[in-house]
């Protein structure tokens, strides 16, 4: 007898396994606040308790991204930054979207489950409008279908792994939240076939402020990337904005985006400590010579590996192919089980 599809979820439920899933879409090179709020969480998730599954998610980059060596050598980036912070391959899938095609098969068949009017209120896909409309524009000036259908792709990556939780920013919520939309009106056709995520927003990860105190966001120019070489990483620390409040002034901690980064990397005494020199008025030189050392030290070696992932692309290659390989193990019968499902089957 084949197990229908509720079966292999009642299984994968009696392993008592909580499925974490979560995708980087592959613009850009990994900064510090992508790494305090996203890869070091995700990278300490992984557990014996439950399964991982991290992906790079370049088949989204291109709703983004136009420009191929951009999208190329970010992917490059992205998998070799979480490599060298010690990502460990036996225990979490990680893998390129694009290298698993079932996702690409997913996503066109739930494109026949997501209503059109779910997609109209997507907010990446509703700022694009309205920023056509404040400049005058047509409202569908530069909007391809990749944009207003990025929700269901996304939808495609969390149910292809009938992943429980998909930790993300605040600013993605809504889209996990139309994947347990379209995933509850398949089961509703067709029975039990995808498991229902939930986002999973971790109040205790901090977001980083960057050099101009707003969010760390490459979309606002303010980042400071991971592994900058050491004087670089430097440099980059001395222009956090400050006030003009001279040494020997106190200074407010809770105001201060040179303290609330360094509260990202210190511990907890580390903090405290910090706190009282602020009261006692350390020049910010001082300050920020101090914030380099601590996060040079937290990342000094990681950016040895990564240099040295970077020199050795086949390498990181394969382990892009093993991790692929693993998560088709799983990608593979279950859109045997949906195409089934659909009536998509040998006659
Ligand atoms: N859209 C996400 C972002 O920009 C990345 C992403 C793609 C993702 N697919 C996903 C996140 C699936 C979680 C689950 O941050």
């Amino acid at each position: 007898m084949i197990a229908g599809p509720s079966a292999d979820l009642a299984q994968e439920r009696s392993m008592n396994k909580t499925r974490i899933l979560t995708g980087i879409t592959t613009t850009g090179t990994p900064h510090l606040g992508n790494y305090v709020g996203a890869i070091r969480p995700a990278i300490a998730s992984v557990s014996e308790t439950n399964e991982t599954f991290f992906f790079l998610a370049d088949l989204h980059a291109l709703i983004k991204c136009q420009d191929s060596e951009k999208v190329h050598q970010s992917t490059r980036e992205i998998a070799a930054t979480w490599l060298a912070l010690g990502l460990d391959t036996t225990k979490a899938v990680f893998y390129r979207q694009s290298d698993v095609p079932e996702i690409s098969e997913l996503n066109w068949i739930l494109n026949c489950f997501a209503a059109k009017g779910l997609m109209n209120r997507a907010h990446a896909y509703k700022a694009a409008v309205q920023a056509n409309q404040d400049e005058g524009n047509d409202p569908d000036f530069g909007i391809t279908m990749g944009l207003f259908g990025y929700p269901v792709l996304m939808a495609a990556d969390i149910l292809m792994f009938n992943a429980h939780q998909v930790p993300v920013g605040q600013d993605q919520i809504q889209h996990v939240e139309m994947a347990r939309d379209i995933a509850a009106r398949f089961n509703h056709h067709y029975g039990e076939t995808f498991a229902l995520p939930e986002a999973r927003v971790d109040a205790s990860v901090a977001v980083l402020k960057g050099l101009d105190g707003r969010k760390m966001s490459k979309s606002y120019g303010n980042t400071i990337p991971l592994f900058l070489p050491e004087k670089q990483l430097r440099k980059h620390i001395n222009k956090i904005k400050t006030n003009l409040l001279a040494p020997g002034e106190p200074k407010d901690p809770d105001d201060s985006t040179v303290f609330q980064v360094w509260q990202a990397f210190a511990d907890e005494e580390q903090t405290e400590n910090m706190r009282r020199e602020f009261a006692s008025g350390i020049a910010w030189g001082e300050a920020k010579k101090q914030l380099f050392e601590l996060i040079n030290a937290e990342l000094g070696e990681a950016r040895e590996r990564y240099n040295a992932l970077l020199a050795d692309t086949a390498a990181v290659e394969a382990v892009l192919q093993e991790g692929a390989a693993k998560a088709r193990q799983l990608s593979i019968p279950l859109i045997q089980k949906v195409k089934e499902a659909v009536g998509i089957r040998p006659l």
